[in-house]
């Protein structure tokens, strides 16, 4: 989704804002753009480009040909209007005078536009953005200042929105705006900086202040004054940002996805292992007291994409360890049921990226509802940790890929977690088991080394079936929601068509698209259903397909008779399978692409962080 950067200092803008454009591209976007104040004669120099930001990259010299220390920076991936020069971001006010880069939607923009057309406003561009550069300038006609101004717009424009926007006339700042899209504020030593996402800035500085909605900032060399949604001034707590900036880059790989498919052991020992204390499950600043998690009727998750698979395979585990009905729902769907959430249902948030709009939107209608919110994010200070009871962070640390990896492990590992944590307090699974999975999950990350160190076995069954047309993924139970994750996997980044069922369900219809040529991908981790998925498998070679299956070390050489491959993961306590088994799915997906020569960190469409609807 689109990414800002703002500076003010006293180094060249045009250079900084290129880089921590640059840092955002994993995002996901489509065009791009930076405008820079280089002087009184020159005014506000703008400058935009569709395609890769390489491409504006090389029109300003990395940035050298622009001159100005005072600047904002935009990667758009389009809603409204396609992606082109003209409807690229910064958006600007008919004199020129005002440049806006924005994230989100501004709803009411068609009425706005005619409002300002009867104005004799003419558009050069088909954004809703547009609107924004134009009002506020509408609402300096009497002299206004520029903060006046915004704030005036403010109480027109209706939607999701986060701002920066720079004018001419007062060149010496940034007026930051945020509503339902994130921004972070940052500090630096005579300069600060405006950014949708903490990577664009950390370079610079690890000194951050997250906006909250309503809020506004003005941004000058000096430091930064915040405002509420009065505009009246107030007092930000300033964090300090303990990502590593390494982390957030390549480190000698060719791709991120690769590099952090094989960090994953160690983000499941950083996510695991300091809530494992004396053979019981450690939560910390855990809130939620024994009398309330006694008083629950049921459980909510709620999440979109890789992260509603993780809710998935939870709701099988959750349900085994708690008795308690759990649902599972995407968060697009969810405001728009009639969902049974109260003051007894607890709602589990999913989101590596704390800023889904629609999980974000679901998060809201539970609260409503009344319901507690307990959310397992992976960036810090996000909008749905901020806006949680209580959050688990997986501490997987920034995940640039589009396609997520670790971040899927560590919510899994984190939900678990937090089952085990409940059922000691419920009373619902007997102390030894628990303490038998306990011991199995320190035992994981290593196990996980094992899996990846078998890399080439996957490589050369990608090698095999990379051309295929379509993929089908089966399984019952947490290989049904394991399969769900593979096969999204594959679709997003190589663009092959696949999808996943519940192997019973093969018979009710998919079978009729089982062929020569077809690859089935059978999951058989669940041991005590191992006859079952080989009867699946049998029943797909029957009509001329090719299986890939996933099994245990242990039953592997009995599913080899009859499977075309099979990849073998070290066995553990069914319930943490998945954790394991998820990753030769994720290297498969990872070297198809790879072998039908796709952009495997940004894939074409796609957004790591989806804040529209
Ligand atoms: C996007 C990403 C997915 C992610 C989903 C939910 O579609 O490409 O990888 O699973 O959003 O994101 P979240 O940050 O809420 O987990």
């Amino acid at each position: 989704m689109c990414g800002i950067v703002g500076y003010v200092g006293k180094e060249q803008a045009a250079p900084i804002l290129l880089d921590g454009l640059s840092r955002l591209e994993y995002r996901g976007y489509d065009s791009a753009g930076v405008a820079v104040y280089s002087g009184r004669d020159q005014g506000l120099n703008v400058h935009k480009a569709k395609g890769r930001l390489k491409v504006l990259s090389g029109l300003l010299d990395g940035g050298a040909a622009v001159e100005g220390t005072v600047g904002v920076g935009h990667t758009r991936w389009a809603t409204h209007g396609a992606p082109s020069d003209e409807n690229s971001h910064p958006q600007v006010s008919r004199s020129g005078k005002i440049a806006v880069v924005h994230n989100g939607i501004i709803e009411n923009y068609g009425e706005l536009k005619a409002f300002l057309q009867g104005q004799g406003v003419p558009f050069t561009s088909e954004t809703d953005t547009e609107v924004v550069a134009h009002l506020v300038e509408y609402f300096q006609k009497d002299g206004a200042d520029i903060l006046t101004a915004v704030g005036r717009c403010l109480r027109r424009i209706e939607g999701a929105y986060a701002l920066g926007i720079i004018s001419a006339d007062e060149p010496d700042r940034l007026i930051a705006v945020r509503k339902d899209s994130p921004l972070i504020l940052g500090y630096g030593d005579g300069c600060t900086f405006l950014a949708s996402d903490i990577t664009a800035i950390l370079r610079h500085t690890r000194r951050a202040s997250y906006m909250d909605d309503g809020e506004a900032a003005v941004l000058t060399r000096d430091g930064i004054q915040c405002y509420d949604h009065l505009m009246q001034p107030i007092e930000k707590e300033i964090c300090q940002v303990d990502w590593e900036i390494d982390a957030a880059e390549k480190g000698g790989y060719e791709h991120f996805m690769f590099k952090e498919i094989m960090e994953q052991p160690e983000a499941l020992r950083r996510a695991v292992f300091p809530r494992i204390r004396n053979g019981e499950v450690f939560l910390e600043d855990f809130a939620l007291s024994d009398e309330y998690i006694k008083s629950l009727r049921n459980i909510h998750i709620v999440a979109c994409g890789s992260s509603y698979h993780v809710g998935m395979v939870g709701k099988y585990n959750l349900e085994k360890m708690l008795r308690l009905p759990v649902e599972v729902t995407l968060g697009s769907e969810f405001r728009y049921m009639d969902p049974i959430v109260d003051e007894k249902t607890l709602v589990i948030v999913i989101s590596q990226s704390g800023e889904t709009l629609d999980t974000m939107a679901a998060l809201r209608e539970a609260r409503r509802r009344g319901a507690s919110i307990l959310s397992i994010v992976n960036v810090v200070g996000s909008s749905i940790a901020r806006e949680s009871d209580q959050v688990l962070y997986t501490w997987a640390g920034p995940e640039i890929a589009v396609a997520t990896t670790k971040a899927y492990t560590t919510q899994l590992a984190v939900l678990d977690l937090l089952g085990l944590y409940m059922s000691r307090v419920l009373g619902s699974m007997p102390a030894e088991e628990r303490r038998a999975v306990l011991e199995d999950f320190k035992t994981l990350p290593e196990k996980l080394e094992k899996v990846l160190s078998c890399k080439d076995g996957v490589q050369y069954y990608a090698s095999q079936y990379f051309n295929r047309d379509s993929v089908f993924y089966i399984g019952r139970n947490v290989d049904y929601a394991l399969g769900l994750e593979g096969s999204l996997k594959l679709k997003e980044i190589s663009y092959v068509h696949s999808e996943a069922y519940a192997s019973g369900e093969l018979k009710h219809g998919t079978i009729s698209l089982i062929e020569e040529g077809s690859l089935v991908v059978a999951l058989g981790t669940c041991l005590r259903l191992f006859d079952k998925a080989m009867s699946n498998i049998v029943e797909v070679k029957s009509r001329g397909g090719d299986v890939l299956a996933l099994t245990t070390e242990s039953r592997a050489a009995e599913m080899a008779k009859t499977a075309n491959g099979v990849i073998a993961i070290p066995d553990a306590h069914p319930m943490l399978l998945p954790l394991l088994g998820v990753a030769p799915l994720q290297l498969f997906a990872y070297y198809a692409a790879l072998m039908r020569g796709c952009d495997i960190d940004k894939p074409r469409n796609l957004a790591k962080s989806v804040t529209v609807e």
